[in-house]
């Protein structure tokens, strides 16, 4: 998912064109503004640290575009190209290592295991906005 700070800054495109250079696939995109109660839902797992509010009140703030990647090993690589969760310790080449600076504004959301990865599926899309279909260079990537 990313984040309102990098829909504002216009690097949407730019980071999910990584995934597709890559070579994973892009089974849905939405824009969104999520209301305050998907947000406490779906970054659950943190209501009781501090900085839940901020993160709430930041991922609320404005559009995200939420999307579905697929390919194989995805998360683990995904996590890997998106880098530490605070951008001053993401290495360079990272796409937090290249586009932030803050924790709080860190542009990008990737789901850390495949359990997590489907119930935040779940809780953006509906089956039905999740396209299957076969890339024509599917044969040179795998
Ligand atoms: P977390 O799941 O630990 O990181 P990641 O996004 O890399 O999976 O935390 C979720 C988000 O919460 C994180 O992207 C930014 C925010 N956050 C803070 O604002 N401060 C913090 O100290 C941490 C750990 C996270
Ligand atoms: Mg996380």
């Amino acid at each position: 998912m990313l984040k309102p700070d990098a829909v504002k800054r216009r690097l949407a495109g730019e980071v999910i064109g990584r995934f597709e250079k890559r070579g994973l696939k892009i089974l849905a995109a939405k824009m969104m503004v999520i209301n305050k109660e998907l947000a406490e839902t779906h970054y659950g797992e943190h209501a009781e640290k501090p900085f839940f509010k901020d993160l709430v009140d930041y991922i609320t703030s404005g559009p995200v575009l939420a999307t579905v990647i697929e390919g194989e090993e995805c998360i683990s690589m995904i996590r890997k190209m998106v880098g530490a969760t605070n951008p001053q310790e993401a290495d360079m080449g990272t796409i937090r290592g290249d586009y932030a600076i803050d924790t709080g504004r860190n542009i990008i959301h990737a789901s850390d295991a495949p359990d997590s990865a489907k119930r935040e599926i779940s809780l953006f899309f509906d089956e039905s906005e999740i396209c299957e279909y076969v890339l024509p260079d599917e044969e040179l990537i795998y």
